[in-house]
Parts: C-alpha cells; structure tokens; sequence
C-alpha cells in the first residue's frame, strides 16, 4: 500500500516533461510497430522496451504532483488530470506485463491504448497546437 508522503515541489513543467520523457518513451514503444522495424531480437533490446514502458508508469506518477509552471496550476487542479495521469501508468504497467512476456503483439496492442491516453488529455488539457519535436522553455 502507498504511504501517503507530502508533495515534493516539482523542478520542472508539463511541457518539458511532455517533450523530455513522455514523447521520448512513448516513441520507443511506437517503433516496435512502424512497418520495418523488426520486433526485439535480444534481451537487451527487450529490457529497452521495458525500460520505456517503466518511464511512462514514473511519468504518470509524476504527473499527479502538480507542475512549477503557473500555466499548468489550471490543469493540475482540475480533478480530470489525475485521472489522465492515471491513465498514462496504467497505459505503462500493460505495457510493461507485455513486455516482460516478451509478447510483441501485446505490446502493440499497449501502444494502441496509449495513442487514445495520450490524445483524450490533450483534447481537455493541452491549450496550444503541437509542436511535436521542439523543446520549450520550462514553464
Ligand atoms: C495528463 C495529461 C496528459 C497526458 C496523459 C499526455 N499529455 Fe502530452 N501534454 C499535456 C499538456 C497539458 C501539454 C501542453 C503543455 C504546455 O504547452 O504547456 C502536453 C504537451 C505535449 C507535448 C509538447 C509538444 C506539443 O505537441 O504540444 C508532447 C510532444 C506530448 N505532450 C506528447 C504526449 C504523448 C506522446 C503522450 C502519451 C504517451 C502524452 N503527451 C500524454 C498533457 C498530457
């Protein structure tokens, strides 16, 4: 069971996390499924998957703690963002228990999921256009 620990102030915003771990993991997961690329041949490349499914279950978490930008105190407020944030690990953990079966088409399948995860809080939260590969400021 979780111990209820006080908030540790955030060093950073949404939008750097977005674009620094979320992007960076979710991108990994989607590889496994561009037409091409072959699934994972060696333990190494399999823990790399399981390693970007744990990024996106940390990232999740990490959500839930609030943001230093003054931007996103609307967004961490509102009781919907917990449960998109939740829905971020939750996306992770599927995608984890596929990749430590070493299941590749459940993997795919956990990417899916993560596609409509990422794209129903952006449809409530995100306020400007994407700017899919540009790193902002921190705010
Ligand atoms: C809990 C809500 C939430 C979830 C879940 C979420 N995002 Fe975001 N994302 C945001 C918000 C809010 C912003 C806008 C931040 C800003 O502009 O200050 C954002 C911005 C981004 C950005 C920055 C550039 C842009 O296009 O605006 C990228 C890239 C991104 N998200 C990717 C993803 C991916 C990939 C996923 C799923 C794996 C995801 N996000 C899941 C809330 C979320």
């Amino acid at each position: 069971m979780a111990v209820d620990l006080p908030a540790v102030p955030q060093s950073t915003g949404i939008d750097s996390v977005m674009v620094g771990l979320v992007d960076r993991a979710a991108h990994g997961l989607w590889a496994l499924g561009r037409a091409g690329m072959a699934p994972p041949e060696s333990e190494t490349s399999w823990q790399a998957v399981e390693q970007y499914a744990i990024q996106l279950i940390a990232s999740g978490d990490y959500l839930t703690y609030g943001s230093t930008g003054e931007i996103d105190v609307n967004r961490v407020e509102r009781t919907g963002w917990k449960v998109h944030s939740q829905e971020l690990a939750d996306a992770g953990m599927i995608a984890l228990d596929a990749a430590i079966r070493r299941d590749v088409d459940g993997v795919l399948a956990a990417g899916d999921n993560l596609v409509t995860v990422c794209e129903s809080c952006h449809e409530e939260y995100r306020l400007a256009p994407p700017m899919e590969g540009t790193v902002g400021p921190a705010r």
